[in-house]
């Protein structure tokens, strides 16, 4: 927001007139056409101009990155990775040339990167690994002592200005690290300094004794220190990064969140294409020749596609990676084989044979050349696609490719539409949280939670409402005040993502406080342990509130040809559960595909009738 504020004011100072939207519209596509020029000069600084160029030119139409950074999508991680990819290119700079100057541009732009998104946290332990991992390998120097002290000082005191932030640098586990690895900084130069001072046998003996009593004191220190309380325990999200099964275990509002879910291989091969293939060759190449900012390329990557395993979400971390390594790669291959393409005729070959090392050797080079030419062609084609067929699309409208063209389900808008004209304007509407922005936008009613909601009990109050039947719902949507209630069902138009799919988690998240405790989730699968919708379905779940707002009159629909009526095509099954009203609720609205069903909560009269 302070970006684009910024942004705005600076443009009207010169007399460009434009809106605040229109700012906001094109904040994210411009941001990553400076991602696109950092990852030119840090690539140059890592290995060479060549190969800079291919990797911007990989970073430019990379899927991975694309899908947070169309025009519209006013987030921030649309910031956040030019900023991180700032800070890297920064600190390679400081790390090369041991200048204050970069360091503290290098901080300058951490601080930046923290304002701006909480993924800073991979950033403050990366950048502490690598210089640990300098030092183990004895190639800490003075630069690099130079550039970490710069940085970690005046980084950790920017950062600390954020109120988001606060003291956490000094208090939380995660940035623990970035502290430990500052402090070994000093007694390591303490230690090269002594140790230049004094004769070989006093050092040892000096060494050993300070480093014993040092361990000590820090272990009593640390123990203390948690014992306390005083150093928190690490939070939820980062052990989730750790041990990808301990949010699904602990925390199941943090794993319900679909782009918490781990990757699967398909999404890596979707967003990132030849880069995965080219990956390993650039990591080889670093390898090659190992340099101080190399290690830190490999740092980078290696990390990053672990945690890109653990969350998809952190697909946005891996992406520019892989294209920096990706480029290097294509970079290195390509120029080493056009070297040895040998255009000159066959005549004037047959001289210039006893130069050539083995045969056919401008033939094999040709072909390598063509192969880097295809993939990056297949590249282009494959980014382009996925672009104008997944990431271009607006959510809330949606699209499908039918043996009749294309149709449109606008079914969303129709939905809110409705709720905006025809209810009172202070009705309250139920539904699950992730609709809950878009009614209070678009509807202008108000919802109960959104995506905003951090007290677990609310969400977790209306994921018991959904999971019970309908005469133990009614009293908790009573309790809650709601005058309507939303649901999203995708079994006849074929809409995947609805909320019987995502049911299971409202189960959960219902079961998970205490006045939730009698929800359990087995309840709801067969003995078999499935979760299925027709007759085999279990008891529990046939007659749950959400299960009767989605299928109400489905039963008597024929949605697919030659099968029965009432065939729910999301979950390819004739439900189970056909005939039933409908006691404390009643239809109010339901949209052209069915996608957005919209009741009434039957209010007591005077004499207690529900109308
Ligand atoms: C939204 O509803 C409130 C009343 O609940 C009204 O005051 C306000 O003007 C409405 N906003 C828009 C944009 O219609
Ligand atoms: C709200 O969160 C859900 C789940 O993470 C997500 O799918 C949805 O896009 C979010 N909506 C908005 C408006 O941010
Ligand atoms: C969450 O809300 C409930 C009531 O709505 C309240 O009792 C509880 O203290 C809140 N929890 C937190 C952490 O604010």
């Amino acid at each position: 927001m302070v970006t684009s504020t910024a942004l705005y004011h600076l443009l009207n100072t010169f007399n460009f007139t434009v809106d605040i939207r229109e700012v906001c519209v094109f904040l994210a596509p411009l941001f990553s056409s400076l991602t696109t020029l950092v990852t030119f000069l840090m690539t140059r600084e890592l290995h060479s101009t060549g190969a800079g160029l291919f990797a911007a030119c990989c970073i430019s139409i990379v899927p991975g990155y694309i899908s947070r950074s169309v025009a519209g999508s006013y987030d921030n991680e649309g910031i956040a990775i030019f900023c991180m990819l700032l800070t890297y290119y920064f600190w390679i700079k400081s790390v090369k040339t041991g200048s204050l100057c970069w360091s503290a541009c290098c901080a300058l732009s951490y601080f930046y990167m923290v304002s701006a998104w909480g993924g800073y946290v991979f950033l403050v332990n990366l950048i502490p690994i690598h210089v640990l991992c300098l030092m183990l390998t004895g190639r800490f120097h003075h630069k690099i002592y130079v550039a970490y002290s710069t940085f970690y000082c005046l980084g950790t005191v920017l950062s600390m200005q954020i109120s988001f932030v606060g003291f956490q640098p000094v208090q939380t586990s995660e940035h623990m690290g970035a502290l430990g690895v500052f402090g070994l900084c000093q007694i390591y130069s303490f230690v090269e300094y002594v140790r230049s001072k004094l004769t070989k046998e006093n050092f040892t003996a000096l060494f050993r004794t300070i480093l014993m009593f040092s361990l000590g004191c820090f272990a009593l220190f640390l123990a203390v220190l948690t014992l306390s309380g005083k150093v928190a325990p690490w939070t939820g999200r980062f052990y989730s990064l750790l041990d990808p099964s301990y949010a699904k275990n602990n925390i199941p509002i943090i794993a319900s969140v679909s782009e918490h879910q781990p990757t699967a291989w398909s999404s890596f091969y979707f967003d990132l294409h030849v880069l995965t293939i080219m990956f390993p060759v650039g990591l080889y190449y670093c390898f090659k020749n190992l340099t101080d900012h190399n290690i830190f390329v490999i740092l980078y990557g290696v990390t990053s596609i672990y945690f890109a395993g653990v969350m998809v979400r952190l697909m946005l971390v891996l992406a520019p990676i892989m294209c920096i390594l990706g480029g290097i790669g294509l970079s290195s291959v390509a120029s080493t084989y056009v070297r040895n393409i040998d255009l000159t005729r066959k005549e004037d070959k047959k001289s210039k044979k006893s130069a050539d090392n083995y045969p056919i050797k401008s033939e094999v080079a040709l072909v390598v050349v063509c192969i880097v030419g295809a993939f990056m062609m297949f590249y282009a084609q494959h980014c382009v696609w996925v672009t104008s067929e997944a990431y271009s699309s607006p959510s809330i409208v949606l699209s499908a490719e039918t043996a009749h063209g294309r149709i449109i389900f606008d079914d969303y808008r129709e939905a809110y539409w409705w709720l905006r004209r025809n209810t009172p304007p202070d009705a309250k509407v139920m539904s699950w949280w992730d609709y809950g922005y878009q009614i209070s936008a678009i509807a202008n009613r108000t919802v109960l939670v959104d995506n905003n909601t951090w007290n677990n009990t609310h969400i977790s109050r209306v994921g018991q409402a959904m999971s019970s039947p309908e005469e133990r719902a009614y009293p908790i949507m009573r309790e809650l005040d709601v005058d309507y209630v939303l649901v999203i069902f995708g079994g006849l138009s074929g809409y995947s993502s609805d909320d019987i799919n995502k049911f299971l988690w409202m189960v959960r998240i219902g079961g998970s406080t205490p006045s939730g405790e009698h929800i359990k989730e087995h309840d709801y699968y067969t003995p078999q342990g499935e979760f299925r919708v027709d007759k085999l379905g279990s008891k529990t779940l046939l007659n749950c509130l959400m299960y009767k707002l989605s299928y109400y009159r489905f039963g008597s629909m024929y949605t697919q040809t030659g099968q029965p009526s009432g065939y729910d095509r999301v979950r390819n099954a004739e439900i189970g559960n056909k005939d039933f009203e409908l006691t404390y609720l009643e239809e109010a609205y339901t949209t052209e595909h069915w996608i957005v069903r919209i009741y009434k909560v039957k209010k007591p009269d005077n004499r207690g009738n529900l109308v």
